[in-house]
């Protein structure tokens, strides 16, 4: 697989979340400018690379803004440096050669069609790139699973829109119309993750470098959810976005998916980056899967699991 993120501490944990997991054959991690700017998220996957002793997988850096739009930024939900509380030092490991489109093309482009699955957990810029320089791609990726949009939750960034839609929702509407096969996790199921206190004791339990790492990322959140969003109940948490990515593709049996065909709203202002999910298609010939259910404790389990046999 491949990881394109914008590293933010929810891709922080999903990069560790693969990086523990030999079976998924992560052939690189790839950037785009989200959360923070493309430098930062380019440096942010590195450190969680190195963190996890996973220097031998190379991350490449990708677009710095979207397709038409000003870049955005939500630098007060991860911190000013992307990463909460971790003091954001250079790595000794370089990003690697060659863009993060490039790298996506060749990746897939050498392998079995449908080998390979892409985890998309920031704007879509990239892969829309990628799909405009090689159009065959829509046919030879394999699942591109998705954390973006809102149905029944409503929006994170506006009323009507999820982050990572509404940042890009040019490379978004593309993306969604190129025939790719998605299974796309919005928040109507990562509302449903939760990082409630007693799942990060869990983690942190663990006494590693990468569950250290992951358990500091989910504080972090939940701070700024009190601060920012509202703490309903005691036993409230943050919800955790990104990493249902990897955990479907680890074990899909943690969510329930609806086929559907899913369009963005990309002209207007009001309604900029709204997922609009149809589910009255046919099965067997849709290309989309949105996730209405997520097994909360199912996927902390699972994170918890994995750090635990990290290899730092
Ligand atoms: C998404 O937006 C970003 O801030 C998170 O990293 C996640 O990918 C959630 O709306
Ligand atoms: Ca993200």
């Amino acid at each position: 697989m491949i990881i394109d993120c914008d590293p933010g501490v929810d891709d922080a944990v999903g990069l560790l979340l693969a990086f523990a997991s030999p079976e998924l054959d992560l052939k690189a991690v790839t950037t785009v400018g989200g959360n923070v700017p493309v430098e930062k998220t380019t440096r942010n996957a590195r450190i969680i690379r190195h963190v996890a002793g996973r220097d031998d997988v190379p991350v490449h850096a990708g677009a710095a803004r979207p397709l038409k739009r000003e870049p955005a930024g939500a630098g007060e939900f991860h911190g000013a440096e992307g990463l909460g509380d971790l003091e954001a030092v250079e790595p000794d490991a370089p990003a690697a050669e060659g863009s993060a489109v490039e790298a996506i093309v060749r990746i897939v482009m050498e392998a079995e069609p449908t080998s390979v699955a892409l985890a998309v957990m920031g704007p879509m810029t990239n892969l829309a790139l990628a799909l405009r320089a090689e159009p065959r791609l829509a046919e030879r990726l394999g699942p591109v699973v998705v954390m973006g949009g809102a149905r029944s939750e409503g929006g994170n960034i506006t009323p009507s829109a999820e982050f990572n839609i509404w940042a890009d929702p040019d490379a978004a509407a593309e993306v969604f119309a190129s025939g790719c096969e998605m299974v796309v996790f919005g928040l109507d199921a990562t509302h449903q993750v939760r990082g409630t206190e007693d799942r990060i004791a869990a983690l942190e339990a663990v006494g590693n470098a990468s569950a250290a790492i992951a358990a500091s990322m989910l504080r972090f959140s939940q701070r700024i959810e009190r601060e920012i969003v509202g703490w309903p109940t005691p036993d409230w948490g943050a919800p955790l976005h990104d990493p249902c990515t990897v955990a479907w593709l680890l074990k899909p049996g943690l969510f329930r998916l609806k086929p559907c065909r899913i369009e963005v709203e990309a002209d207007s202002d009001l309604t900029r980056g709204h997922t609009a999910v149809e589910f009255r298609v046919d099965p067997a010939s849709a290309r989309h899967l949105w996730a209405v259910e997520a097994d909360g404790q199912g996927v902390f389990d699972l994170i918890t699991e994995r750090l635990r046999g990290a290899a730092r």
